[in-house]
């Protein structure tokens, strides 16, 4: 495991194929400051260029993954910092992944934290998560993406809800909700995320990326729009070696061997 200063990094599953970033800032129940927001772009970039990567978690600890943006950091801030430094403008580096990412929560994602959270492709929950955008609480509203990916997850009407009265919900309900896929006992919900990773990883890394970017684009895209960009991207596949590797081995009834090409 390598011990930075906000987080650790770990290689897991067959081969290292996936990169377990894990938050690590005990004392602030994993307050997303700005040097850890820098150190998880950073760290990102890293696992990124690592070939034998082929997807990413990014985990907290049991208590918290984490408990929103810092609010002693901000307490103090002023408007003209922020917009003029375009505050938290940096924090989208996750969203940009272009391996998938898969998002373990355990206890608070709160604020900042589950705006973290829905920056990943994929979130799965322990039972013990706490999800909420409590921002309205401390006079502020989400700025690292709630208002709009909120919504798209789990509908107006909730998202509404859960930002203007600052309320909690549990996995379960985010389950319900559509927020998180599944839940599963905390202390087994990392080797989940791991062995979701691992089969991402049998796949064909060009094609993985390529389905990954239709799917993003109906956040923000018309229906038109999107379907447009699936179709380029379907008909894209056919000019890659995998494609024609994929559909020989269902024929000839074997594995296929992708060679991300
Ligand atoms: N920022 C800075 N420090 C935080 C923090 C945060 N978001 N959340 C917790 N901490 C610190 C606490 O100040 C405390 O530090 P001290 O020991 O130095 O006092 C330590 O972490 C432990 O926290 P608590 O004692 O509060 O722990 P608890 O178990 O009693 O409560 C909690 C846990 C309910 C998560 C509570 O800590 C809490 O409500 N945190 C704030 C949640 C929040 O409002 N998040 C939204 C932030 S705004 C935002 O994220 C903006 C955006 O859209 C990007």
């Amino acid at each position: 495991v390598d011990k930075r200063e906000y987080l650790m990094v770990e290689r897991r599953g067959a081969n290292d194929c996936v990169a377990v970033i894990t938050l690590n800032r005990p004392k602030a129940l994993n307050a997303l400051c700005d040097p850890l927001m820098e150190e998880l772009a950073r760290t990102l970039d890293e696992v990124e260029s690592d070939d034998k990567v082929a997807a990413i978690v990014i985990t907290g600890s049991e208590k918290a993954f984490a408990a929103g943006a810092d609010i002693k950091q901000m307490q103090d801030l002023k408007f003209t910092k922020c917009y003029s430094g375009n505050f938290l403008s940096g924090w989208d580096r996750v969203s940009r992944c272009k391996r998938p990412v898969i998002a373990a929560v355990n206890g608070y994602a709160l604020g900042g934290g589950c705006e973290l959270a829905m920056m990943a492709d994929i979130i799965i929950a322990g039972e013990n998560a706490k999800f909420g955008q409590p921002e309205i609480n401390l006079g502020t509203i989400p700025g690292a993406g709630g208002t709009q990916r909120l919504p798209r997850a789990i509908g107006k009407s909730r998202a509404m809800q859960l930002c203007l009265t600052g309320d909690l919900i549990d996995a379960k309900q985010a389950c319900d909700w559509g927020l998180v896929s599944s839940v599963h006992p905390p202390e087994k919900l990392l080797d989940e995320a791991v062995s979701i990773g691992e089969k991402i990883a049998t796949k064909s890394k060009l094609i993985v990326q390529m389905c990954k970017e239709a799917i993003n684009k109906s956040y923000d895209a018309s229906l038109t729009e999107g379907l447009h960009l699936e179709k380029r991207l379907f008909h894209s596949t056919f000019a890659t070696n995998d494609r024609k590797e994929g559909m020989d081995a269902f024929v000839e009834k074997r594995k296929p061997n992708f060679t991300d090409s």
